[in-house]
Parts: structure tokens; C-alpha cells; sequence
């Protein structure tokens, strides 16, 4: 396994069971500093998200990568219905006190969080499933945090038919994950991030591993500075998260065997039409599953 010869994550963070990366709380006390608030959320971002589920009729929406909670919020302010989950005790925290903080918004009083791993999510959720959602949405590079345990992404493909599972027929799936055809090739992560705005991002170092010719995993050291004015060690915040370097043509292909060829499938890099901008950041999917 990789681990033996490259430390993946922060120290203290467990590496055996479900693989919470969050779990030694360093990236969830500084994520919503490192995202900016919700008002810094980027308005193309916002735009996107809520243009596109509109139009596409959907309401009851399942967000399975919450963390702190940031796109379920921005949803439910939109008057979507949202049911979140994730696997990170440690994130999930920070999504429950927004929601006990606002619990007079009948928004916010209705809104289901709920511990579950992709892994076993379809078993985990089914209480909450009923017909499926009209849209379950996976963002902000969250999936690549899936590693390749057996060399065949097997658990991949496992999370993802979970995923669509929970999609009604005709619904969808959003989900997305750096460019890391970029990353393979260049060695580093575009400085450019279209969901997040935050003023506290001073570097994200990135180093790709290779396993017997293969790129096998990419971790990045995020260093956040907590105070602009204060340079002191203590209000520098560092965390390292690793991720599974998906190339898009490979995911695309994924996606396909999973939801088969008749599901409708658009690719955007960046919030544009696939190509329209010179080495995107993020490629995002949008799948429609077939009636
Ligand atoms: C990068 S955070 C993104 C949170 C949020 N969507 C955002 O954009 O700010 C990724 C989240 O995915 C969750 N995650 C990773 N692997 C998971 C798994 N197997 N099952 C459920 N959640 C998982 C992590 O716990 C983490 O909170």
C-alpha cells in the first residue's frame, strides 16, 4: 500500500476502518476559513448549482459530501429541501451547529443530517430514500478522497452505484474533481478555485506519487493564514489531504458503465461549456439517470 512509503494525511488521523482524512479536526476548524464564508461563496458558483437544478425541475436534494455544510446551506437559503451527509464526525460538527443556530428557519428545522459512508450510503440513507432524490450532488473535489484500495477502483464504482441509487429515475448526479490530467502533468494544483473565494489560502503544495509507473495518489498541503495580520506560526493552520488523481476520460468512462450509455452525461470544466477554458480547475459532471 501506498501509506507504507508516503504519509497521506495528517498525523493523528486514522488509517484503518472508513477513512476519515478529517478526523484529527485540523481541516474542519479551519474549512470554513479556508472556503470563505457562504456570502464568498463564488457567485458563478451559485449561479451554476441553483440555475441548473432549477431547471432541470429538481427540489429534494441529497448532498453526500456536506462537510461543514457549506452547499447544503447555500441550497436550503435557495428553498431547496436537502438531506446531507458525510462520513467526518469531525465536519458533520460544524453542519449541525449551523442547522441549531438557525433552527427557527423552518428551512433549517427540516433539514436531515446524517452520519453515513459512501461505501454502504444506499443502506445506510434508506429510510430517507423513498422514490430517490431529484438530485444527489457529490462537490467540491470530495469524491477523489475515495482511494484504490484494490488497484481495480472497485470501491469507486461501489460509491458511485450507491450513488445512483439514490437518484430518481430522470433525476441527477453532480459530481466533480480537479484536473488532475493537469496535476499529473505539471506537478501542481491550478492556484484558481471556482467555489471558493477565501482571502486566508497562502499555498496549496502538491505532490504526486507514482506507483509502478502509474500516478497513484496526489496529497496537497493546504496552508491556510488564519489572520492577515498576524504571520505567527499559531495563526498558520496546515493540513495535508489526499486524493485519488481521476483522469477525466477514465471518470467519464466510469460513470457511464455505472449509469449506463442512455443516462444523458455533460461534462462542464469550470462552470463553461468542456473545452471553452485552457486548463480548467475542476471539471464538474452532470448525469442524468434515464427514465
Ligand atoms: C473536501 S470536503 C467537501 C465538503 C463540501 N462539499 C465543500 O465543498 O466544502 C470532502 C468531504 O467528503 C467527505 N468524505 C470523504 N470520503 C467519504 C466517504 N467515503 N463517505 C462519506 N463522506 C466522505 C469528507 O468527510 C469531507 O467532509
Amino acid at each position: 500500500m501506498v501509506d507504507s512509503v508516503f504519509r497521506t494525511r495528517s498525523l493523528g488521523t486514522p488509517a484503518e476502518g472508513v477513512k476519515d482524512q478529517y478526523a484529527d479536526g485540523k481541516a474542519a476548524k479551519v474549512w470554513e476559513v479556508f472556503i470563505g464564508d457562504k456570502n464568498q461563496r463564488t457567485q458563478n458558483y451559485r449561479d451554476f448549482l441553483v440555475g441548473l437544478l432549477r431547471q432541470k425541475g429538481c427540489y429534494r436534494i441529497l448532498d453526500v459530501a456536506c462537510g461543514t455544510g457549506v452547499d447544503s446551506i447555500m441550497l436550503l437559503e435557495e428553498g431547496f429541501e436537502v438531506v446531507s451527509v458525510d462520513a467526518s464526525d469531525k465536519m458533520l460538527k460544524y453542519a449541525l451547529k449551523s442547522r441549531w443556530n438557525r433552527r427557527k428557519e423552518p428551512a433549517f428545522d427540516n433539514w436531515v443530517i446524517e452520519e453515513a459512508n459512501w461505501l454502504t450510503l444506499f443502506n445506510d440513507i434508506s429510510h430517507l430514500i423513498g422514490e430517490g432524490f431529484d438530485a444527489v450532488i457529490c462537490l467540491g473535489n470530495s469524491f477523489a478522497h475515495m482511494p484504490d484500495t484494490f488497484d481495480d477502483q472497485r470501491e469507486q464504482r461501489q460509491a458511485l452505484a450507491n450513488f445512483e441509487r439514490c437518484v430518481k429515475p430522470g433525476g441527477l448526479l453532480l459530481i466533480d474533481h480537479r484536473n488532475y490530467d493537469y496535476i499529473i502533468k505539471t506537478g501542481q494544483t491550478p492556484s484558481k478555485c471556482i467555489y471558493y473565494n477565501s482571502q486566508h489560502m497562502t499555498d496549496i503544495k502538491t505532490s504526486v506519487l507514482f506507483v509502478s509507473g502509474k500516478p497513484k495518489i496526489v496529497t496537497m498541503d493546504y496552508i491556510v493564514t488564519l489572520d492577515e495580520e498576524n504571520k505567527d506560526p499559531e495563526y498558520i493552520s496546515e493540513f495535508r489531504l489526499s486524493y485519488y488523481p481521476h483522469r477525466l476520460t477514465v471518470f467519464r468512462d466510469m460513470l457511464t458503465e455505472i449509469f449506463s450509455d442512455r443516462a444523458k452525461h455533460t461534462i462542464y470544466s469550470d462552470f463553461k461549456p468542456l473545452n471553452q477554458i485552457e486548463n480548467p480547475g475542476f471539471y464538474i459532471h452532470v448525469v442524468e439517470k434515464h427514465y
